[in-house]
């Protein structure tokens, strides 16, 4: 038991029953002032946690009643969704995801714990490490993407940064693996739907990133709104006290989701508030968040002997022990406004975040970067270009539109008087059905030189409860580009989005591509410097994207099936004879309207460097448990100019006792490469790297042979083979 264990228990043990349960409720803030009844539950001891309150006098005061006018002096929790920074706003998940960089992610993590604890905030509900693999879900937004070490390797470094070296430093803040567990599996991507996953996929895929942070000691889990295969996540027993508790040995607190206990009755899985305060608290769900089934009847609950009060002191025992650890007892931490103007610190973070975001998708004969003194007119279009507010993208409760920068100010701010920058809106959102002026738009495009078309999702269009079943550009996007590529001059799109689009309709119509995912404060900058080849971009893509809608699901990590398309097998169903029979077709895992490869596939991303891989080779034909296999590349940059590239090691099993993926991340690295630099990458493979959960759920490797690809996205490669031996 460590000393913070040690404080908890001493203080339990002069708590009343009332005063144990009211640390284990978080009540809703946020209204501007306090509440008579807010103060008065504070007094009363029957308020652990408070949620959405930011501002800092608020908070000091808030603090000082729970310390000084309660029996025992315990302070708060004071939660906030802190989500992609807290007022300096940096790229969504999604696009943090892009960057592939550790140091960039636990950075801008640093910045937004630092931000959020002047105001008093001192618990975020961040990471969100739900694998995403259906853009339909407004919440892919929010997440790292659809591979497990990818997302873990990222959330880890995320929660580093929030709880910095110690969560006892003042500007540490309690990060929050959420959600617990399987919620990117919603059906058809319907946010809060049904999800049902076999333990083994749950265990490889979905659970990785959670098992990865409870070993880095987040401070706490969320469970989910989801029924995971019949039992929703607030009252699983299995998930949150066998499998984390029992099995992973966390030793962090629990919290619901928004009103997830009372949800459960809604769910059909309890009774009534009372039944549903049992189950969750059964499964040790620690803290309810919102909805006060606990404080109504968990003491008679704990009276009726139905929950055991051993357990109640183990759960209350987890939440005080967190707040002895960030020595909220000994000072709960200054509460002051922030600074009008943001630290340029800040601000230069968030656009070195959004630069290495930034994806190039496509390049059409070198179109980018732009070359001013070659440029004497640039039309800028698009419903996105010049919005403050959407660029940030979702869950910004606390980000101002008046910081952002956007791509039109900056790329006026970079040309100077040397350029003519015009600038057409086009449509009055992005989801507008009607071309503000068609004409005008024309005629803007066609006195131009280059038209930059920053087009795209506005922020409500992804995030909680913002799915959308067709993921085109949406409303009259696909006839602006039309229009613009009538006129006969390149356009280069910049697409700021919360999800992948389907960009094929398009795709021919556009000399280039670059995916900002939403860029944040800082976006217009980093987009411009990327744009006019101040830097390359670098980042990769962190899921794939479809062609169309009905490919979803589709991911890399895809199992190889019995019958596994391939090129010479597919047939187009216009391609198919008259009158054929049954079996001229290529019976493979393919379906008849589209090719079954993605558009862009998982880890793709261009430079404007020229990136060159040979020479793999393997220390070893073997990995065993006591030597480990060393796989080295040469990486060319064949280029004049500088630039990062992420080079990325995959591995398959080609036989295990259950089928494994065609492809695995499982290393990565992003390098700066000088012009014309030629250097060895290097990766070590140990057993671990290729254990599994096996049909039992035992987490092993097994004897066989391997197949291993270092290159510069998830279909394509250099290639080796190993065994695997005792
Ligand atoms: C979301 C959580 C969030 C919570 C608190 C819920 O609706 O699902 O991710 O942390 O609200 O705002």
């Amino acid at each position: 038991m460590n000393e913070f264990e040690t404080k908890a228990l001493a203080l339990l043990k002069d708590m009343t029953l009332e005063e144990k349960i009211g640390q284990m409720n978080q009540v809703s803030g946020s209204v501007g002032y306090i509440p008579e009844h807010l103060s008065t539950a504070i007094r009363a001891g029957r308020v652990g946690s408070v949620i959405n309150e930011v501002d800092p006098d608020i908070n000091a005061e808030l603090q000082r009643i729970a310390k000084e006018e309660t029996r025992l002096g315990i302070p708060l929790l004071i939660g906030r969704d802190v989500i992609h920074g807290f007022r300096t706003i940096f790229p969504i998940p999604l696009g943090q995801a892009a960057t592939w960089c550790k140091d960039t992610i636990a950075q801008s993590a640093r910045i937004a714990a630092i931000e959020a604890n002047t105001v008093g905030v001192n618990w975020t509900f961040s990471p969100m490490i739900d694998i995403a693999r259906d853009p339909r879900w407004g919440r892919i937004a929010e997440s790292f993407g659809e591979d497990p070490y990818l997302c873990a390797t990222l959330s880890v470094a995320m929660v580093e940064g929030y709880q910095s070296e110690s969560l006892s430093n003042p500007t540490a803040l309690a990060a929050c693996a959420k959600h617990f567990a399987g919620y990117g599996a919603s059906e058809s991507g319907r946010d809060y739907n049904t999800t049902n996953i076999p333990e083994n996929e749950l265990r490889n895929v979905y659970l990785p990133p959670f098992h990865a942070l409870s070993d880095a000691q987040v401070a706490t889990f969320m469970t989910s709104f989801s029924d995971l295969n019949g039992i929703p996540a607030s009252g699983n027993t299995w998930l949150t006290k066998t499998l984390l508790r029992d099995e992973w040995g966390f030793k962090g607190f629990v919290v619901s989701d928004w009103e997830s206990i009372k949800g459960l009755t809604i769910h059909g899985l309890a009774e009534d508030k009372r039944h549903a305060a049992k189950l969750a608290a059964t499964a040790q769900v620690d803290m309810e968040m919102v909805s006060e089934c606990y404080l109504a009847y968990l003491g008679d609950l704990v009276e009726n002997n139905e929950v055991p009060l051993a357990t109640l002191d183990t759960m209350v025992s987890r939440i005080l022990t967190l707040k002895f650890e960030m020595g909220l007892f000994d000072s709960p931490r200054a509460s002051q406004p922030l600074p009008q103007t943001l630290p340029q610190a800040h601000l230069l973070a968030a656009k070195n975040a959004a630069l290495k975001s930034c994806v190039l998708l496509k390049n059409q004969d070198k179109q980018l970067p732009l070359r001013p003194h070659n440029l004497n007119n640039i039309a800028v279009i698009g419903p996105l270009a010049d919005d403050g507010f959407e660029q940030m993208g979702t869950w910004v409760f606390d980000g101002c539109a008046e910081d952002s920068v956007t791509v039109l100010s900056a790329i006026k701010a970079r040309v100077g008087d040397d350029c003519h920058v015009s600038y057409q809106k086009a449509m009055a959102n992005s989801r507008s059905q009607a071309l503000l002026n068609e004409a005008e738009i024309l005629q803007t495009a066609k006195d131009a030189d280059v038209i930059v078309a920053v087009l795209g999702e506005e922020a409500i269009l992804s995030g909680e409860a913002h799915c959308r079943t067709n993921i085109d550009l949406p409303g009259a996007q696909h006839a602006l580009i039309n229009v613009m590529s009538s006129s006969g001059k390149p356009v280069v799109a910049v697409i700021m989005a919360g999800r992948p689009l389907t960009l094929e309709p398009v795709l021919d119509k556009l000399d280039a591509v670059l995916y900002a995912w939403h860029p944040g404060t800082m976006g217009g900058p980093a987009i411009a410097e990327l744009l006019f080849g101040v830097h390359s971009p670098s980042g990769k893509l962190p899921v794939s994207f479809p062609r169309v809608v009905g490919q979803i699901p589709l991911y890399y990590a895809q199992k190889q099936t019995g019958r596994p398309a391939d090129e010479e097998s597919f047939i187009h169903q216009d391609d198919i004879p008259e009158r054929a029979g049954q079996t001229s077709l290529g019976m493979t895992a393919t379906h008849l309207d589209c090719h079954f490869s993605a558009l862009f596939p998982f880890g793709f991303g261009l430079s404007y460097a020229d990136f060159h891989y040979s020479d793999i080779a393997l220390s070893s034909g073997e990995v065993s448990k006591d030597a480990p296999l060393t796989v080295s590349v040469t990486l060319t940059n064949m280029s004049d100019i500088k630039a990062d590239e992420i080079v990325q090691l995959y591995i398959r099993d080609r036989v295990g006792s259950v089928t494994r993926p065609v492809k695995e991340l499982k290393g990565f690295q992003r390098v700066t490469m000088k012009p014309n630099e030629s250097r060895s990458i290097h990766f070590l493979i140990t057993v671990d790297d290729l254990r599994f959960y096996d049909i039992n759920q035992a987490f092993n490797y097994e004897q066989g042979d391997f197949e291993v690809w270092v290159g510069s996205h998830s279909h394509s490669g250099l290639h080796g083979t190993f065994k695997l031996v005792e």
